[in-house]
């Protein structure tokens, strides 16, 4: 898809090492998904949308957490994501369909199409997440529920950390502020904006891996002055709901 940014995203094997070091670090060797989605009640949902759904880290998890007739429809720009993400799906008895699209303006599917719209870790890519809250809206059911986790910041990155392709891959440099990134939501027409979960993302979470070295490489920075600066990262998981119809 020829965007150095998205490039690690092209080869699951690479995307997959990256998920299980996220799967081991971020809640004290818990799994984060089964921690995650453990207290929802997910189970009434038949028709399930997974935006930037990757090779299918979460869709496995979920897959096993929603109605059992339920089809996962994974969409990524990354088409070399599809067999795997099918894979994970099926391994959890769901259907799955994916479809491979940029998320930059409409979504190829029609209004009120899903109950549940899940997204991890991919709207601090895009240039616009507004529009993608909208189009998320759109193509929800009324009543239906929207459930996203991402990087947001709470004091603006230094111009070196925003510069950085692996800043970028990694989440990081195209975070918004976390009171932009909720004022979206509610912009976008959703009710009962929740955040269900927020917790730190420091250097160590990742710093067995390369993505790490790349990171300190290209902002000249120390290990320290790396972690002073993300102390203001966040990962937080956002729940919201369109509004049924009167
Ligand atoms: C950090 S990964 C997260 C993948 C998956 N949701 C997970 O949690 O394992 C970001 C994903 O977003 C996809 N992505 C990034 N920008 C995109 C865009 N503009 N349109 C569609 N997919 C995009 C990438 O290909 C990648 O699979």
């Amino acid at each position: 898809m020829g965007s150095p940014y998205l490039s690690p995203y092209e080869d699951p094997e690479a995307h997959a090492r990256i998920s299980a070091l996220i799967r081991r670090h971020s809640t004290n060797d818990r799994d984060v998904r089964v921690e995650l989605l453990r207290s929802l009640d997910l189970a009434t949902a038949e028709h399930v949308l997974d935006l930037g759904c990757g090779f299918g880290f979460w869709a496995e998890e979920l897959a096993g957490r929603v109605g059992s007739g339920a089809t996962l429809t994974g969409v990524d720009a990354c088409d070399g994501n599809a067999a795997a993400y099918v894979r994970c799906v099926e391994s959890r008895g769901r259907r799955a369909r994916f479809v491979p699209a940029h998320l930059v303006s409409r979504l190829p599917f029609e209004d009120d199409s899903f109950d549940l719209v899940f997204s991890d870790n991919v709207l601090e890519h895009l240039e616009d997440p507004l529009t993608v809250f909208r189009e998320v809206h759109r193509v929800l059911k009324p009543g239906g529920r929207m459930m996203v986790s991402d990087i947001v910041l709470e004091r603006e990155l230094p111009e070196e950390i925003t510069r950085s392709v692996a800043a970028f891959t990694g989440c990081i440099a195209g975070a918004a502020l976390k009171s932009d990134y909720l004022g979206m939501i509610a912009g976008a027409g959703f009710d009962e904006v929740r955040v269900a979960g927020e917790s730190a993302l420091p250097l160590e979470a990742w710093s067995a891996d390369p993505m790490a070295e790349a990171f300190l490489k290209e902002t000249g920075l120390t290990a320290e002055g790396a972690a002073e600066a993300l102390a203001g990262v966040k990962s937080v998981r956002v729940h919201a709901i369109k509004r049924s119809r009167a």
